[in-house]
């Protein structure tokens, strides 16, 4: 358990999820949220994945998974609830995930960002993220450009 200030990060679990669906993914059916993290809690048990929540005092305002593939150690689904953006929050998630991926001993950590998605890749590059490899995907609504960045884990650490 990691705190800064009154932020605290949590191994997610599901008792969290109804809090998290109002906070960060208000947008998403229940439904799809709920197989999305009943698969997320699956990996983790495998340990093929590690997810933290971030709780501000007890409420629930942000969420980020560090999963393992076969090709490195991915973080994804990073989200910060609206009303909680621009404090810190998405920076002390990474930072929380770039630990454990130490921890379990990968050597660097990819990311994957949509092009127009400048707030987030400017998040990743200032904590030293770096571009290599832009490509074009089509996540569901229509071809868009996609950069995957990664930050070398020995001697760095998340500021
Ligand atoms: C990306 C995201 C997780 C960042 O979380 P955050 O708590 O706002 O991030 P931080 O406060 O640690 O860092 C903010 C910095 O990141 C960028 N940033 C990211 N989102 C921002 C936002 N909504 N408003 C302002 N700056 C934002 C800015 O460069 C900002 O720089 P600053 O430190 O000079 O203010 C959050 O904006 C979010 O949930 N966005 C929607 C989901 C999303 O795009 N996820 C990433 C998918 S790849």
């Amino acid at each position: 358990m990691t705190s800064i200030l009154e932020l605290t990060l949590l191994p997610f679990d599901l008792s969290q999820i109804q809090a998290l669906h109002e906070a960060c993914w208000p947008e998403v059916p229940f439904d799809h949220l709920l197989d999305l993290l009943s698969n997320i809690v699956r990996r983790c048990e495998q340990q093929r994945a590690w997810a933290l929540t971030a709780l501000q005092g007890d409420r629930p305002v942000g969420f980020g998974q560090l999963s393992s593939w076969t090709r490195g150690a991915e973080i994804s689904d990073l989200v910060v609830s609206v009303c909680c953006r621009s404090q810190g929050i998405g920076t002390a998630l990474i930072s929380g995930l770039l630990d454990i991926a130490q921890q379990q001993g990968f050597q660097e950590v990819e990311i994957g960002v949509a092009e127009n998605n400048t707030r987030a890749l400017a998040l990743y590059q200032r904590l030293g993220f770096e571009i290599k490899q832009r490509i074009e995907l089509d996540l569901g609504d229509g071809p868009e450009l996609v950069l995957y960045l990664k930050l070398a884990l020995t001697g760095q650490e998340a500021t």
